[in-house]
């Protein structure tokens, strides 16, 4: 294996349309972090490269649902996810954006230059369009009966129930996400990547590890499940795909014919590594094209199994048909984690979200990294659950490395006020500990080098153990009795594991580490006291954390949405909410979900137009009285000025009721 000076490390860039949770960190990051300290370590010249990937339909979606901008969501996001991983000790060199200037910049040139290299053909093709809203439908926003099992809720890019990949034209019953009408099909050209010209050489590269004829990597370092999702793609054909979308968020299309078009995601988000890197060396003053040029820069991306071929084959098209850039040197997927018996599922509610996490566990994280790092789906799914969670913190990091910690630190302020003891004649005993030590380091750096990151941990937890078990064999609380000397010496090797706890941790515990190291950081010959490093996770706190689950399955869907961020009392007060009396109805015209309103508000009789139609008769309704927000702007639906919303209750199916007064109410009553 050649061995390279300098790394770009990059970990997929996650939406910013919600929270993380432990399945991310899992998957793509706490690897990555692991294996870029590890590289420090090792004194290599390391970029550690992520950000937000800032669009895509789901983002626009969840927009238009809040009745909110795609920006407002992920400006909320990206702040909130970056502060997760630096909560969690994810050393990012950079955690970038996609919505960036240089970003949308960076992604036109790179499209720009692979369009004059003639890498793309333009194709016409037929596509969903929704006559309502007047606009192309992306794969997200059409929903229908999967083909494959039957769920009534299939995307037309993925049926979430039973995971197959989807076409939008493969959908039963498909309809708009937007209106709920039947779309219809209508031309739309785009610039696709004719896939199917790449195969000779990317099978070469994948399957032997040349490019151009030439060593590239050693295919036996890349996990079996990468390799078998790649070749199974090739195996089966691969066709043209899509590299542009009709749709008004994202980067727009640099060239002739590319109104209202924009890049999809492969040529969005890992575009985004390159920004990112760009962004970075920009104000660390450095070259980025070293890091994606250069010859002794190795490059590779921690992705979860959901990105496998996107960046093992996609982006390596993309890469090489720009000519300049390097291709990496492994992906190291990982596999999904479950959690509690289930797939975890945004949706659902059923995840351990990081920032909660965090609320429920403060300065916890490493205990969360060392669990998830002891159970990384590295080869194939794992599973967490709270039980094992708590057994592998009091049993391992209680148990073992803070329990000989602790002794180490204490017996010797208790004997020596804090001074290393000095060392007198070494039994064999103690001989063979000492040589122990390089081993374990060695073994833990050799796991690390080929991404064996569980393993690794494991080797380094065995140093501790090493420790833990000399000591209680030794019993130094019983010989500083009988025998002061002997007493020095065991301390004084059991504070040389200690300290080397301190190094070989880092990359696994990073703030446990720097707590060890903090021991040592006294005047010369003397330790610090080093206080708990972790503390014992109580069956409460386990149950409580189960009950929180259990109560998502209790749940309906809609209402898994995490709760909103809290408002003060100010800004509640800022909604004029009253009580209406609902005087006329009627349908609005080629609108099959509108009724529009005339409401008696107590102050005036205003128009307001409800998507109720569907579960409203207006004859049925008239007298009725409801909940009315005042004060909203007001907005034009279908031609017909709306002022004001009624409030409505819907449950998991959609299904909408009205807000009324328990009893009858004067119109204008406030809501509050
Ligand atoms: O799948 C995802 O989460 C997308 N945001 C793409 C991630 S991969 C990328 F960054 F290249
Ligand atoms: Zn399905």
């Amino acid at each position: 294996m050649k061995n390279y000076s300098r790394y770009l490390i990059t970990s997929a860039l996650p939406y910013a349309n919600g929270p993380l949770h432990i399945g991310h960190l899992a998957g793509a990051y706490l690897p990555a972090d692991i294996y870029v300290r590890h590289l420090r370590m090792q004194g290599k010249e390391v970029a550690f490269i992520c950000g937000s990937d800032e669009h895509g339909a789901a983002i626009t979606l969840r927009a238009k649902k809040e009745g909110i901008l795609p920006q407002e969501i992920v400006d909320k996001y990206h702040a909130i996810n970056r502060d997760a991983f630096k909560d969690f000790g994810i050393d990012f060199d950079i955690y970038h954006r996609t919505t960036s200037p240089l970003h949308h910049e960076t992604a036109q040139e790179y499209f720009k230059v692979l369009e004059e290299k003639g890498v793309f053909e333009i194709r016409e093709g037929q596509q969903f369009y929704d006559e309502e809203h007047k606009q192309f439908l992306a794969d997200r926003y059409v929903q229908g009966t999967c083909p494959n099992c039957g769920s009534d809720r299939a995307y037309g890019d993925q049926c979430e129930n039973c995971g197959t990949s989807l076409s939008p034209l493969e959908l039963i019953n498909p309809v708009s996400t937007l209106s709920g009408a039947t779309p219809v099909l209508k031309d739309t050209s785009h610039w696709y990547l004719p896939m199917q010209d790449h195969e000779a050489w990317l099978r070469s590269w994948i399957e032997e590890g040349t490019l151009d004829g030439k060593e590239h990597h050693d295919p036996k370092t890349w996990r079996n499940q990468v390799l078998g999702q790649c070749k199974s793609w090739i195996d089966g054909g691969l066709q043209p795909r899509a590299m542009t979308r009709d749709l008004d968020w994202g980067v727009k299309v640099p060239v002739k014919g590319g109104d209202g078009k924009v890049l999809y995601v492969w040529l969005d988000a890992p575009i985004g590594y390159i920004s990112a890197t760009r962004q970075w060396a920009a104000d660390h003053g450095k070259d980025w094209k070293e890091y994606w040029s250069g010859d002794d820069t190795a490059m590779m991306h921690f992705i979860g199994k959901d990105n496998i071929v996107f960046h093992c084959i996609i982006f390596p098209i993309l890469l090489k048909a720009h000519g300049e850039l390097n291709l990496p040197i492994n992906v190291p997927a990982n596999e999904f984690l479950n959690l509690e018996g289930d797939k975890i599922s945004t949706s659902r509610n059923w995840a351990i979200w990081l920032p909660e996490y965090l609320k429920d566990f403060p300065g916890k994280q490493d205990e969360l990294r060392y669990v998830l790092t002891s159970i990384a789906p590295e080869s194939k799914d794992s599973e967490f659950t709270w039980k094992d969670y708590q057994a592998r913190v009091n049993n391992e990091l209680v148990a073992i490395l803070g329990n000989f910690v602790n002794r180490s630190v204490v017996l010797t302020h208790k004997y020596y006020d804090g001074e290393i003891p000095a060392r007198g004649e070494l039994s064999e005993y103690d001989q063979e500990v000492l040589a122990e030590i390089p081993k374990i380091k060695t073994r833990t750096e050799e796991l690390l080098n080929s991404l064996k990151f569980r393993e690794a941990q494991a080797e380094a937890m065995n140093l501790a153990r090493l420790g833990n078990k000399y000591l209680a064999d030794e019993e130094p609380w019983k010989k500083i009795k009988t025998d002061p000397d002997r007493t020095a010496t065991i301390l004084s090797i059991a504070l040389e594991v200690t300290r080397e706890l301190g190094t070989i941790f880092i990359p696994f515990l990073p703030s446990t580490a720097e707590k060890l190291q903090g021991v040592f950081q006294a005047e010369e010959g003397k330790i610090e006291k080093a206080g708990l490093l972790f503390q014992k996770v109580e069956d409460a706190q386990m149950e409580e954390q189960m009950a929180k689950l259990e109560a998502s399955k209790a749940q309906p869907e809609t209402a898994h949405e995490p709760q909103k961020e809290a408002v003060d009392f100010e800004t509640f007060q800022q909604m004029d909410i009253r009580v209406g009396t609902i005087l006329e109805a009627e349908k609005v015209p080629k609108a099959n979900k509108l009724l529009k309103l005339l409401v008696d508000t107590g102050l005036d009789k205003r128009t307001v137009v409800s998507g109720i139609a569907e579960f409203y008769k207006p004859e049925e309704i008239v007298g009725k009285q409801v909940s009315v927000l005042l004060n909203l702007h007001p907005r034009k639906i279908r031609g017909v000025e709306s002022q004001g919303m009624i409030l409505m209750a819907e449950d998991k199916d959609g299904k909408l009721a009205f807000v009324s007064p328990e009893s009858t109410m004067d119109s204008g009553s406030e809501v509050r």
